[in-house]
């Protein structure tokens, strides 16, 4: 093909229809073509197999000749071979399988299995946690995995064998009963082994050390199993160990995970959001623990979660209860004994203040710290409310207090990124209900949004986005994409930066939510964010769609200087603006429904009370929808 050079990528006649000006594009960066005659799209291994009506493999072998690389075809099962990362999978799916069978031989039989029934595991559900055994003898993984042609280093690595100081390998776990950990696809990254022998000198759990695969701190127990019901039942349960999650998700409470004894993190919590907003934290703990882990917990509210809380009767832990009860009084006692996060902390806390008022005073102030970290103003104003209640405070006191609060922390976040800030020259975040949850933007009433208000800064004017909802979806898609793995700030990547911030609004297209779904799936295992399976993806559909959005000619920029007339700066400059435009335009949406939602209510209300309610839900709504018009620079019809 004759291809000319035009600004970053080449162009020429396409070669699947028929034209006379040529639009079939080829981007050298990005590898891909694209036709906007004809649509035609993907990378150089799809051109061949249209070109030449070849099937993938064939495609490859055609590549490999006119480039003279030579490739080794071999029917094994593994195509990775040269992948590190895969080759650890490799081996923990075979140390996996090898406990696995343990479990079955003598040793395994009399110790590992019987352990398990004595447990009340069923054997589908031994299978459905892959759990297994390690034998006791120091060797007896170690020498099992050589001898199948694993390397050393691999099971150094992996933290399945470790080297002694004579410089052979052990084995870490021996005389375990084993909990292999997977990742949320299903691939074991690490495991947990107990000790079965009640032994001071041993720590009970033995665990995987930190690998390549396995980060302690970005991994929930049982989210794999979990994953689906999760979704289903819009709930997620978290427990604190192994043995919680096994034995409810034998009892049929499947949505549930466990954080593995560790207190919680962001990056565990991020990846429950995912799924749901509803999250119910099944304590075991004493008053002390609990008080302890109190903190933790606002980091999900940070998150925009809902979080409950429930307690158990004479310390019992989860597994134990639901052992005692079964499954169906299990759940009757979570629904009567689940309490708000919000409304628990202040019952605890109000318990300890009695008749104090210095520590009233203290205990109001933690709590409304907690109410400002949610970032739904609606649900925080709720809050608010109940606790005024509570504490048989007046609301207005409250919401002031709530309100200084705020501006003190978004003063202190505002210092944090001024140096940021004045290294990009971007306007991130200096918006109303901008890039990150900005606690004063989103409270409510009539101290929202000042334009050019000190604290909230300037107020840029934005050029009116005349893209329609569908037009919406596909800029962000296009912006996840073309930028996802562009950093926007540090350790979070604007994908993650996306997914965090829009995980309550859906896609209305199926097949923008189909691949809005998978970048979520591959923002989770790849680093830095690349499209290139989705440009690989088997569904044409996909593929399609993807390499379009790829594809040079919709650029922002162009986009920009046509429709706004506006000069324009590299789109990398613009990607933080147009993001949170987008955003802002798909929440406006949402609160849309929300509105018309309750519009609805308000038509069948039947009490005077509940209609007030419902009112004043309503003006919150139309407070924020103006905010978020004003954001997107559109005038309001009221
Ligand atoms: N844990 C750990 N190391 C320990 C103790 C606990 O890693 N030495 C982690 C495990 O993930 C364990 C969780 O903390 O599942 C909760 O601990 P615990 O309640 O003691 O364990 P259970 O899961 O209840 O185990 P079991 O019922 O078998 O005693
Ligand atoms: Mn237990």
């Amino acid at each position: 093909m004759q291809l000319k050079k035009r600004g970053t990528s080449l162009i020429g006649l396409c070669p699947f229809h028929q034209e006379k000006t040529p639009s079939f594009n080829v981007s050298v960066t990005k590898g891909i073509y694209k036709c906007f005659g004809c649509g035609k799209g993907g990378d150089s291994v799809q051109f061949i197999m249209d070109h030449e009506k070849a099937s993938y493999p064939e495609a490859l072998r055609f590549l490999a000749e006119k480039y003279q690389i030579p490739i080794e075809e071999n029917e094994g099962p593994n195509p990775y071979e040269n992948d590190h990362r895969e080759s650890l999978l490799i081996l923990n799916q075979f140390a996996m399988e090898t406990f696995q069978e343990n479990l079955k031989l003598e040793e395994g039989k009399t110790i590992g299995y019987s352990y398990f029934l004595e447990r009340g595991f069923r054997d589908d559900t031994i299978r459905k946690f892959e759990l297994g055994y390690s034998f006791q003898s120091k060797i007896s993984f170690a020498e099992k995995a050589i001898q199948y042609g694993f390397k050393s280093e691999y099971l150094i690595e992996t933290g399945l064998c470790f080297e002694t100081e004579q410089g052979s390998l052990m084995d870490r776990f021996r005389g375990r009963v084993m909990f292999p950990i997977h990742n949320l696809s299903g691939k074991v990254i690490a495991f947990g082994g107990r000790i079965l022998k009640a032994n001071e000198k041993t720590a009970k759990y033995l665990n995987s050390p930190e690998s390549e695969l396995y980060h302690k701190s970005d991994v929930l127990y049982g989210i794999f199993q979990a994953k689906k019901a999760i979704r289903d039942q819009d709930q997620c349960f978290l427990a604190e160990g192994y043995t919680d999650v096994i034995s409810l998700s034998q009892s049929g409470i499947e949505n549930v995970v466990a954080s593995s004894g560790t207190s919680l993190t962001k990056a565990q919590i991020k990846l429950i959001s995912r799924f749901t907003q509803n999250i119910t934290i099944l304590y075991d703990g004493d008053p002390a623990g609990i008080k302890a882990s109190l903190r933790g917990i606002d980091l999900i509210l940070e998150e925009g979660l809902h979080v409950k809380i429930v307690l158990f009767p004479d310390n019992q832990d989860p597994d134990s209860f639901i052992r005692k009860v079964g499954g169906k009084a299990f759940l009757e006692y979570i629904q009567n004994n689940q309490k708000d996060f919000i409304a628990f902390k202040t019952d605890l806390l109000l318990a300890d203040a009695q008749g104090n008022p210095i520590k009233k005073a203290e205990l109001i102030h933690d709590i409304l710290e907690s109410i400002s970290m949610i970032p739904d103003s609606v649900l925080a104003s709720i809050y608010t409310h109940e606790c005024s209640e509570k504490l048989q405070m007046e609301e207005r006191v409250l919401i002031a207090e709530l309100n200084k609060v705020r501006i003190k922390k978004s003063k202190n976040q505002e210092k944090n990124e001024d140096f940021k800030r004045n290294e990009i020259n971007a306007p991130m975040g200096q918006t109303p209900l901008g890039n990150q949850p900005h606690p004063i933007k989103e409270s409510l009433g009539s101290l929202d949004f000042i334009p050019g208000d000190p604290i909230l800064g300037q107020n840029p004017l934005k050029p009116v986005q005349l893209l329609k909802d569908d037009e919406q979806e596909e800029e962000l898609l296009r912006l996840l994409l073309n930028y996802g793995g562009v950093e926007k700030e540090e350790g979070i990547s604007v994908a993650e930066d996306i997914i965090i911030q829009i995980q309550d609004i859906e896609f209305e297209n199926p097949l923008y939510s189909h691949i809005y779904q998978k970048i979520t799936e591959i923002v989770q295992i790849t680093k830095p964010f690349n499209p290139i399976s989705l440009i690989q993806s088997r569904d044409g559909e996909i593929r399609n769609e993807v390499v379009k959005l790829l594809s040079q000619k919709y650029s922002l920029s162009e986009n920009w200087k046509n429709r706004h007339g506006i000069e324009v700066k590299r789109e990398e400059d613009l990607i933080a603006e147009s993001v949170e435009n987008c955003i802002n335009h798909l929440k406006r949406r949402k609160l849309d429904h929300l509105i018309k939602e309750n519009q609805d209510k308000m038509k069948l209300a039947k009490t005077p009370e509940e209609e007030a309610e419902l009112l004043s839900i309503h003006l919150l709504y139309s407070n924020l929808r103006s905010n978020l018009s004003a954001a997107l620079g559109v005038v309001v019809l009221k």
